[in-house]
């Protein structure tokens, strides 16, 4: 046997190492070839009949194949012995865990807001999300031609009601069906017509608190919203209260929590301020006492809407509002 025809004889018989079907076909192709009266030791025995320059080349050659071979059936021996994948379940593979869920960061934010308001005697009130113009905007002192209005456009339906723009209309519905003392929170969805932006989105959460009693004050507000943010951000944040006007509260304030991402030294979250909007309130107007039927002579009141991105932005450190809403796993499991 010359050097070329051991050299084909060679790739054929790495060829059909590599695709024995099963371990009897794979030793049947051993003994072909390397078996005591096999392929490879019959060259062997023939070199001596070859001339001098034919025997080393083919001497040579005889030892490649050799190794080529038994490395060849050693590595499908192998891959034969594996389990086959598909009906071999392998119990070493690490098993598959669904993950635990966890709660939204605006969700955690109500939940612990609800909780702070409960120790403060606050119960949990809600309203419907489709809103008549009358809860929304008429019963607060808010008349269809007002100017404030234009801060608050909002999404109609074609049967005269409005997604609501504020969770404010809850307090009329509460007040409309009982009488005071009333203490309540009441968390929930708003919509308006707002272009999304880094603070801002056309749908985003307020909590409403209204007290109303015999002889609520000012004091008992400004009391109620600085408990209520050290319980949430903790004993250092600060509180100030800015004059402000809204349609259904005389006077009206606006509350705003010392930034809690910048320690108040200003940043992006609090536009370099140092302080972050948190809250509208106030005492209860009269006209809208006279709106649902409570005696404004007898009775006073405060209320207040937060917003709840807000208090989760400053609370976790979140830059941008809209990392709230696009159910990012990345971003929604640091909040475990
Ligand atoms: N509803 C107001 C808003 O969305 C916030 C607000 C201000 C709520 C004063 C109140 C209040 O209850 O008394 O801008």
């Amino acid at each position: 046997m010359d050097a070329r025809q051991l050299e084909s004889a060679m790739h054929e018989a790495l060829q059909a190492a590599e695709a024995a079907s099963s371990a009897e076909v794979l030793e049947a192709v051993r003994i072909r070839y390397l078996g005591r009266k096999g392929l490879l030791p019959g060259v062997m025995k023939d070199l001596k009949a070859l001339a001098p320059a034919d025997r080393a080349e083919v001497g040579r050659l005889a030892n490649t194949f050799k190794t080529a071979l038994a490395d060849a059936l050693a590595a499908r021996r192998t891959a034969l012995a594996a389990p086959r994948e598909s009906g071999t379940f392998d119990t070493t593979l690490p098993g598959q865990w669904p993950r635990p869920g966890l709660a939204h960061p605006i969700s955690r934010v109500i939940e612990d807001a609800v909780a702070v308001f409960a120790r403060m005697g606050f119960t949990v009130a809600e309203g419907p999300d489709i809103e008549t113009a009358w809860h929304n905007f008429e019963a607060l002192n808010t008349p269809a031609h007002h100017p404030s209005l234009d801060a608050q456009d909002t999404f109609w339906l074609d049967n005269g009601r409005v997604l609501r723009t504020q969770t404010s209309p809850v307090q009329v519905r509460v007040m409309e069906s009982r009488q005071p003392p009333v203490r309540i929170v009441t968390p929930g969805r708003c919509y308006r017509r707002d272009t999304t932006d880094a603070t801002h989105s056309a749908n985003f959460h307020q909590i409403e608190g209204l007290y109303v009693d015999t002889d609520v004050s000012l004091a008992d507000l400004k009391g109620t919203l600085a408990f209520f943010a050290h319980a949430m951000m903790g004993p250092s944040v600060s509180v100030r209260f800015r004059p402000h006007f809204f349609p259904f509260t005389e006077p009206s304030v606006e509350c705003d929590f010392s930034c809690h991402v910048c320690g108040g030294a200003g940043c992006r979250v609090c536009k370099q301020s140092g302080w972050i909007e948190i809250a509208g309130a106030g005492m209860v107007d009269p006209r809208v006492f006279e709106k649902v039927g409570y005696d404004p002579e007898r009775f006073t009141g405060f209320a207040f809407g937060m917003g709840v991105e807000r208090i989760a932005m400053i609370r976790y450190g979140i830059p941008d509002i809209r990392l709230l809403y696009e159910n990012d796993m990345r971003f929604l499991a640091q909040f475990g």
